[in-house]
């Protein structure tokens, strides 16, 4: 069976709308309607019009849609597509945060579940990270899960305090700051390029640090001829596509993997739109609290 003209078939006669993370399996983009980073799929989930969204992405990524959504029917494809560092955060361990820090604007990024969502102040993605926390005009923060992303906002600022939660992308975390040397040795006229998941001692060696829509459209408006890629493959697999006439490598060669990204595949893709399932839900309650901090969110990123 030809899953692509399948898929293309059903989305029509179901009037339904697939978005893709840039992380996702390459294939995928063939069939979706919209492939960018977090901000652009929260962005495009609360514009559709259609009856049923496909989320290829993770799960706070399709929850984060049916929030903005309660009327349409989400569908992850593959139930087993999460995040670790979504789930490095419970409301327990949320609540003892700021029971340490009384008082104090709390930004949590999208990474982290609805329940986290619904006990915090506003939520940012990596695109928008440096404007929602300058948004709220404080002299503290605290910003979690990421204390990667939320330590390199307070570099980026420098006239706030952000106090972060101890949790990171493990896949972006492990990446070596000696590698970024060691690569650059190997091919010294390439320009880093890294996600603002990595460590601080990581990205201050980088060239340019931004989400993954940021790095590719770096690429696109760079002259530069080699580029180091220091994020999820999905990335450079789309950059290498997208422009084959530059050169991109990843840190010791080695391209970082996020398996929950690599999850969905284009046959989960078919059989979720065939048999609209899995469903994603979010008790209306919970809903009602989540979607203040996401709905900010979106204000403030016009
Ligand atoms: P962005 O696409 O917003 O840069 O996020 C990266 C990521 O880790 C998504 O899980
Ligand atoms: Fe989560 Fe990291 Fe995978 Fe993104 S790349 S989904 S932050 S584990």
């Amino acid at each position: 069976m030809n899953y692509v003209e399948e898929i293309k078939n059903l989305k029509r006669e179901k009037n339904a709308v697939i978005l893709a993370h840039c992380y996702q399996n390459i294939e995928i983009d063939e069939v979706a309607d919209y492939v960018g980073d977090s901000l652009y799929l929260s962005q495009m989930a609360e514009k559709t019009n259609a009856d049923i969204i496909i989320f290829a992405g993770v799960y706070f990524m399709a929850q984060t849609a049916k929030i903005l959504n309660p009327n349409k029917k989400v569908i992850l494809p593959n139930l087993n597509a999460g995040c670790e560092m979504a789930d490095m955060i419970n409301l327990q361990q949320l609540r003892e945060f700021k029971r340490k820090h009384p008082d104090i604007p709390t930004v949590c990024y999208i990474n982290s579940t609805a329940e986290v969502k619904s006990e915090c102040d506003i939520c940012c993605t990596s695109s928008n990270a440096i404007k929602i926390v300058d948004s709220l005009k404080a002299k503290k923060v605290l910003f979690l899960p990421d204390r990667n992303l939320g330590k390199w906002v307070e570099k980026q600022l420098g006239n706030v305090e952000v106090i972060t939660y101890n949790g990171c992308c493990p896949i972006h975390d492990e990446l070596d700051p000696q590698g970024i040397k060691e690569t650059k040795a190997k091919y010294p006229r390439a320009f880093v390029l890294a996600h603002p998941e990595c460590k601080e001692e990581f990205s201050s060696q980088a060239d340019y640090v931004g989400s993954t829509t940021g790095i590719i459209n770096f690429v696109k408006n760079s002259n530069e001829k080699e580029f180091i890629i220091a994020t999820e493959k999905g990335v450079i697999d789309r950059l290498k596509r997208d422009y084959p006439e530059k050169e991109f490598y990843s840190i010791y060669d080695k391209p970082s993997i996020c398996n929950n990204m690599k999850l969905n595949s284009l046959l989960d893709i078919y059989y979720a739109l065939k048999n609209e399932t899995p469903e994603i839900n979010v008790e209306p309650e919970l809903a009602k609290k989540a979607i203040k901090c996401i709905n900010r969110m979106l204000e403030v990123s016009k």
